[in-house]
């Protein structure tokens, strides 16, 4: 029998790549680990044209603990090859786990920046690869930063934002100031081994709005993530001038063990701090698009990736032998109200079989699509909404079960006219353990227009409405496909097109490839 060295690990190893491919829950066409724990993505990168996934693994089981790099590869950020488990915790500052971290090219030396766990904390380690970036060696001078700043009464400490800038390194590492907010301190290198401190890039403010609240910053700031949106090169321009862009900066509210959402300021990045303008949410799922990492790849887009956390139990999740699903690769663009923009990049239509098209005609009361159904589905609409009308479209749905999609338009309330997209999952399962809770967020829909682009991949859920993502799990019990439509008031329905998705692994995988 296979030793087991966790409580949690009751599932033998041996077991858990035969659990995970029974789950009916587990998505088909967005990237999973073999089995066992997955949370953020790590290193996201393309190098020499191949696309590069680094993630947090716990091939031991479906539970967070010891973390190692899983990583895989693809030559279209859709189907993805499993490749040989990237770092192990090993003797020395990440003796307790591989926390999570970037690639950066060193002048042609594939390098990780990452955050070794030790106890109860991390420090900044590196890691050097192979050409092939299959192998990878420690670096003898880690941890590369010996101790956070001192005199500075810290949250937490780890994550790391890496960038060449003119001829140094910068570094960002994910921290909090206790009493004060999330922050992330900002340092600078010749040579990604010696760091010199610089200070924080700036200082949230955690007293500021609800701790319930839907955007409140936490007191630790994980994942930090900075670059420019819409033109110019980070660190290019001074504060005011008229270099083109905004400066995005990504983090992943943390209070306290508990993972809140991911926020973005808008912004700018000169000199040695960061002027933020404009808070926003990412992703109107919250905990469910956690983490999120980018980079820039080959042709210019910024491509950004989540962790989609499981809602359900720790013990649901054990028993499943899997735990966690990274997003499909998503493109971020820049509105031109400032903010941020989505959508899955178009590359993943690749899966697309089975093509239906309905429309243009005015949808009802509520009716059942005729030969749209099934738990893999990508769903395109065009939608024209009259002033006070819903839309509602369901998926996963049954007699009993269903999930909702809805979207209102200039649904007075209080006076105030209001445009929202709203996840119902009130009848999502009859299972009354997993997560329920609705969410919601502001759309802008002018002219009542809105493109609503669905993604069913069994649990996991990408919906974007005008380019605001909503990302969420469902865990119907029931088996249901049905797609069903319905509105209130005048909503017009100019096109529909429906996919079944084509599923990207063949078969069981090794938990060590
Ligand atoms: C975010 C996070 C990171 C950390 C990693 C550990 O989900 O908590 O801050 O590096 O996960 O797995």
């Amino acid at each position: 029998m296979t030793e087991l060295t966790h409580p949690l690990a009751t599932v033998p190893r041996d077991e858990l790549v035969a659990r995970a491919e029974a789950d009916p829950h587990r998505p088909r066409f967005h990237f999973v680990s073999p089995a066992g724990w997955l949370n953020d993505p790590n290193g996201v990168s393309q190098w020499n044209g191949t696309y590069h996934l680094f993630y947090q693994y716990n091939p031991e089981g479906a539970f967070h603990h010891r973390i190692l790099w899983g990583h895989a590869t693809s030559p279209d950020l859709v189907n993805w090859a499993d490749q040989p488990v990237a770092l192990e915790p090993s003797d020395g500052p990440d003796a307790d786990g591989c926390w999570s971290g970037v690639l950066v090219n060193d002048g042609g030396t594939p390098t990780l920046v990452y955050s070794g766990r030790l106890g109860e904390r991390e420090l900044p380690c590196v890691a050097v690869g192979s050409p092939d970036l299959l192998a990878w060696t420690k670096a003898p001078e880690n941890p590369v930063i010996p101790a956070p700043p001192a005199g500075v009464d810290i949250t937490a400490y780890r994550d790391h934002c890496v960038w060449r800038q003119g001829t140094v390194w910068r570094q960002l590492v994910g921290s909090g100031i206790r009493g004060r907010g999330g922050t992330a301190f900002l340092y600078e290198s010749a040579d990604l081994r010696r760091w010199e401190y610089i200070g924080p890039l700036f200082i949230g403010d955690a007293a500021s709005g609800d701790q319930a609240a839907a955007d409140w910053q936490g007191t630790m700031w994980e994942c930090v993530d900075l670059f420019r949106a819409g033109g110019g090169t980070l660190g290019a321009g001074a504060l005011g001038d008229r270099t083109p862009g905004t400066d995005v900066f990504v983090f992943s509210a943390w209070h306290d063990g508990d993972t809140r959402h991911p926020l973005y300021w808008t912004g700018r990045y000169a000199g040695d701090s960061y002027t933020p303008r404009e808070l926003h949410r990412l992703d109107y799922g919250g905990r469910y698009f956690y983490a999120p990492q980018s980079f820039a790849d080959g042709s210019g887009r910024r491509v950004m990736f989540g962790w989609l956390q499981e809602g359900r139990t720790e013990a649901a999740m054990v028993e499943a032998g899997w735990s966690g699903v990274m997003s499909l690769p998503r493109v971020a663009t820049l509105d031109p109200d400032g903010e941020l923009s989505f959508a899955p990049v178009p590359e993943v239509a690749s899966l697309r079989r089975d093509h239906v098209r309905i429309g243009p005609r005015t949808v009802g009361a509520s009716e059942v699509l005729a030969g749209v159904a099934g738990h893999q589905l990508d769903l395109e609409l065009d939608l024209e909404m009259e002033p006070g009308s819903v839309f509602r479209l369901g998926i996963l749905a049954t007699g009993a079960e269903e999930t909702v999609i809805e979207v209102g338009y200039d649904v007075g309330s209080g006076g105030f006219p209001q445009s929202y997209v709203l996840l119902d999952r009130e009848h999502s399962s009859l299972d009354r353990t997993v997560d329920a809770e609705e969410k919601s967020g502001p759309v802008h829909l002018p002219g009542g227009k809105l493109h609503l682009r669905v993604l069913v991949d069994r649990s996991a859920l990408e919906i974007f409405a005008n380019g605001k993502p909503l990302t969420a799990r469902a865990y119907p019990t029931l088996g249901g496909e049905a797609v069903r439509l319905s509105a209130a008031g005048t909503v017009r329905l100019q096109q529909l097109d429906a996919w079944r998705m084509e599923g990207v692994f063949g078969g069981p995988r090794p938990l060590f490839p």
